[in-house]
């Protein structure tokens, strides 16, 4: 791996959620395949010890389309090393899939350089209750900041118009983190885990809603040198009286 990448052109994604089983390695593969497809070959960084995603990669057939993989799970748990982990040379992206158990100190480190930052939830009151504790955790211990704006949340294994489906939805609307997609329980994914493939390599019959949420996904990703400006001038306002901010026009208008 190349240390001297330009990393102002590689987008760092990252998934995490401490919750088990909430579709973190789900996110990260659907999100390797479909970049892959696109290309040039992302790189998947697999910080789980059990290596599910790892696992994936070794069910993809050589023919797909190439997404590096890194087993890296001592990057992941040691405080300092997760400075060291880069994309292959040619990567754009690099999707790192976290653990459910991480260290406090780590969610620090995991997360202080992510231009994005992916939690699915599941909409279940024990996942919602861990997930509150778990967003202010990302807040007070990792000092994650809401108006960098790269935070967002996906809704896993919805089903709609269940009372703790619209739990999640209130207690999201309230932290005012975007909630940008909600994928459905469906067994494309169990499917496509299986196989090493992501549902944007399966018969577009089959997988036409899935796709659909998972593009929402990828637009906002795909968004995130936009967001990061837009974090930086609200930043550099944030402290200007009002007065100061409006246009001339504005300003002459109010007298
Ligand atoms: N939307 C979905 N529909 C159906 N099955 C799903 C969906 N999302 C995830 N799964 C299945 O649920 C299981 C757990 O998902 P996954 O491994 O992605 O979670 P995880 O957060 O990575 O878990 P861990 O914390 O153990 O790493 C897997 O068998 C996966 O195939
Ligand atoms: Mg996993």
């Amino acid at each position: 791996m190349d240390s001297n990448l330009d990393r102002d052109n590689l987008h760092k994604i990252v998934i995490l959620n401490p919750k088990g089983g909430s579709g973190k390695t789900t996110l990260a593969t659907n999100l390797a395949s479909f970049f892959a497809l696109r290309g040039p070959p992302p790189t998947l960084i697999d910080c789980d010890p059990h290596g599910y995603s790892m696992r994936w990669l070794s069910n993809r057939s050589p023919q797909r389309p190439k997404v590096y993989g890194v087993e890296a799970y001592e990057h992941c748990t040691h405080a300092g090393k997760s400075s060291q982990l880069h994309g292959w040379p040619g990567s754009s992206h690099l999707i790192v899939d976290l653990p459910a158990a991480l260290p406090d100190d780590q969610l620090y480190y995991q997360t202080y350089d992510a231009n994005s930052i992916l939690i699915p939830i599941m909409p279940s009151e024990i996942d919602i209750y861990s997930a509150a504790r778990f967003i202010a955790d990302l807040m007070l211990v990792a000092q994650f900041d809401r108006r960098n704006r790269n935070l967002a949340i996906v809704a896993n294994r919805t089903r709609k118009n269940t009372r703790s489906f619209r739990m999640l939805m209130r207690f999201l609307t309230s932290l005012d983190i975007p909630i940008i997609a909600q994928l459905r329980d469906s067994q494309n994914y169990v499917y496509a885990a299986a196989c090493g493939i992501g549902i944007h390599e399966m018969p577009a019959h089959r997988v036409k809603q899935d796709i659909e949420q998972m593009d929402r996904i990828i637009t906002w990703l795909d968004n995130w040198r936009m967001r990061r400006l837009d974090a930086v001038a609200s930043a550099r306002y944030e402290h200007v009286p009002r007065a100061e901010v409006l246009t001339p026009a504005l300003v002459k208008h109010d007298r």
